[in-house]
């Protein structure tokens, strides 16, 4: 099956794409760096050509608001309106398990999520939204968000984190079935909170920061309540423990160059 993978150099483009190429998939990579903008269209057409399947695994530059909003409004237009035009027959995408609550009551990141979300539901395409848990990998980024004068400020907030490669496995796997026209939860196997594995995190990584418990603090935005980030009961569970991750080395994206697939020439 050809599958164009919008975002396909990212921390989980990354991965999806090597495990779609191994599955025996011709995989289209599309960023910016290979000559695809789904922000401005350039090279979106050549690029979904002949594909039957288009996996949107990109993200904004700045997780601010606006300019996600921006970013996921603009993209998500173009993908859906070249897609229909390319004659792709299944729009899979990738959000935040808790986007549709965190929208409603918040705002932030989360609205930009929840305006793509939208696009895709309403789009009248065969579709597929994946929410998935944070990434292990990110948590570092959550450390940085929350930091201020070297001190990193959390709520308890709950969540349920996964491995990167886990959520690419979900992701592939949802890609090549059937359409959902709707959405499907993934986790981890365990429940932290956040200020918890945040600074178990640092610890495993000699970063002498401070973590302390805000219940001001927000999340990229977001006020959050404590089982905001859980994901419901119907979630799929993926095996990778965080300790099992960190025992892996947290394993770094492999370089998109060395993932043997179909690259869009640029320009
Ligand atoms: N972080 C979490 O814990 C978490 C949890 C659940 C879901 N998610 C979702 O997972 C998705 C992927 O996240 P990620 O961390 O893998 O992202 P990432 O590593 O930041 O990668 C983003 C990708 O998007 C591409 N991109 C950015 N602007 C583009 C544009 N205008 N046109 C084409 N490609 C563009 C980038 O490549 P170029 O720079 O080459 O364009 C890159 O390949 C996001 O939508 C996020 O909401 C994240």
């Amino acid at each position: 099956m050809r599958i164009a993978v919008i975002g396909g150099t990212g921390l989980i483009g990354t991965r999806l794409v090597g495990q779609l190429t191994r599955g025996g998939h011709d995989v289209v990579v599309a960023s910016r760096a290979t000559g695809v903008n789904s922000y401005t269209g350039e090279g979106l057409a050549q690029a979904l050509a002949g594909a039957e399947t288009l996996i949107d695994v990109s993200n904004s530059d700045s997780l601010d608001e606006a300019a996600a909003n921006e970013f996921f409004y603009g993209s998500t237009l173009n993908l859906l309106t070249y897609g229909a035009a390319a004659g792709v027959a299944h729009h899979v995408a990738l959000s935040v398990v808790g986007t549709d609550r965190l929208a409603r009551t918040e705002g932030g990141y989360f609205a930009a999520k929840a305006a793509q979300e939208q696009l895709i539901v309403r789009s009248g395409r065969p579709y597929s939204i994946v929410h998935a848990t944070q990434f292990f990998e990110f948590i570092a980024n959550i450390a940085d968000a929350g930091t201020r004068a070297n001190v990193v400020r959390l709520s308890r907030a709950l969540f349920q984190p996964m491995a990167a490669d886990d959520v690419a496995a979900a992701v592939a796997a949802t890609a090549v079935a059937t359409p959902l026209g709707g959405m499907a939860e993934f986790a981890g196997p365990e429940q932290f909170r956040l200020e918890e594995l945040v600074g178990r995190h640092l610890r495993e990584r000699s970063d002498l920061r401070d973590v302390r418990v805000d219940p001001l603090a927000r999340y990229f935005g977001t006020d959050l309540e404590e089982r905001e980030l859980m994901p419901g009961p119907g979630a799929t569970i993926m095996p990778t423990t965080y300790a099992e991750w960190i025992a892996s080395g947290g394993r770094p994206a492999a370089a998109p160059e060395a993932v043997a697939s179909r690259v869009v020439a640029r320009g």
